[in-house]
């Protein structure tokens, strides 16, 4: 592939070589001295659409680690204000003949479009309701180092139940992640209430639930989504108090689940809301800040992979 843009686009065996390439990352993150100089010479543009902190700043640190030139432009405070169209930006970011550009944008297929008009690889940062590939890489990556830390083989979820439970209707994470976990062999409840649940998503092999009590029933993960509410218009908003009483995450809630159930959340939260503060720094059970730390390891194998046929080096099981 020269792009990433979905989980879907990537069979078994990229998704599980990508995690295994990232493992030299997570290793040097925890170095005195992070640099390497894989990507020296190369430009990476951060090109984002929409607000973000996790994956905005792992990219740029990703890029920074393996000694790339990294810019960031936000929409903001780009011409997009003024009125250039996207197919415009797009060319414009193409004139400045980047190595790769990364792109979050609100529309589900903004990212491909950009990867049409472009010559360089691009990474999808999340588009719309559609996917965020390297957040389900970075989760996957996140769960298999805590499975193994327990003394888990955990070459991949065989045999695993991993709850996804949120606004899934509006979720490019629950559905990247439904993907990834799937290939990767997990079961997967996909829990919301009804308004929040997209039509037909059984289709895509998830078991569906709207009781949150019964999706976490011997579960071994529960992956908590927040309430997109800046997606939501002219449609059932919850309230807080009334979401939290029916779909938060709380200690009792989670007393369901496995014996040491494993908590994941992408970010950013919303406690008290979708998940209790107890529940969420549980030292022993909550993977939260684990998943942030892979994101940047993620981040790099990602850009190092996609970036070697222009540095002449093989990659993807291809010849350079
Ligand atoms: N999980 C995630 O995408 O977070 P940000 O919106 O902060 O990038």
């Amino acid at each position: 592939h020269r792009d990433l843009i979905g989980i879907g686009q990537l069979e078994r065996h990229e998704i599980l070589f990508l995690l295994d390439e990232a493992e030299q990352w997570v290793a040097l993150n925890r170095q005195a001295t992070k640099h390497e100089n894989l990507l020296s010479g190369l430009t990476v543009i951060n090109a984002f659409f929409e607000n973000s902190t996790r994956t905005l700043l792992s990219f740029e640190i990703a890029g920074k680690r393996l000694g790339a030139d990294v810019v960031n432009m936000h929409a903001a405070q780009s011409s997009v204000k003024k009125g250039e169209t996207l197919i415009d930006t797009a060319i414009t970011l193409n004139a400045m003949r980047a190595d790769a550009i990364v792109i979050r944008h609100g529309s589900s297929g903004a990212t491909q479009l950009i990867a049409d008009k472009v010559d360089c690889p691009v990474l999808n940062a999340g588009d719309g309701q559609h996917e965020h590939p390297t957040q389900a890489l970075l989760d996957a990556l996140a769960l298999r180092h805590a499975l193994r830390a327990r003394g888990a083989a955990a070459e991949d979820f065989t045999g695993l139940t991993i709850v996804i439970c949120g606004d899934i209707l509006h979720s490019r994470v629950a559905r990247s992640n439904l993907l990834c976990l799937q290939a990767l062999g997990a079961s997967v409840r996909l829990c919301a209430p009804p308004a929040l649940m997209p039509v037909g998503i059984e289709a895509m092999g998830a078991e569906v639930f709207h009781d949150f009590d019964a999706a976490l029933e011997g579960a071994d993960v529960a992956m908590m989504l927040r309430l997109q509410t800046e997606r939501m218009s002219g449609q059932f908003i919850p309230s807080a108090r009334e979401y939290h009483h029916l779909y938060g995450l709380t200690k009792e809630r989670l007393d369901r689940a496995a014996k040491d159930a494993l908590v994941m959340h992408p970010g950013p939260m919303n406690r008290g809301v979708e998940i209790d503060s107890e529940v969420a720094d549980m030292i022993d059970r909550s993977i939260i800040t684990r998943q942030v730390e892979m994101g940047v390891a993620i981040r790099m194998a990602a850009l190092d992979v996609l970036t070697r046929r222009a540095r002449g080096v093989a990659g993807w099981g291809e010849a350079a």
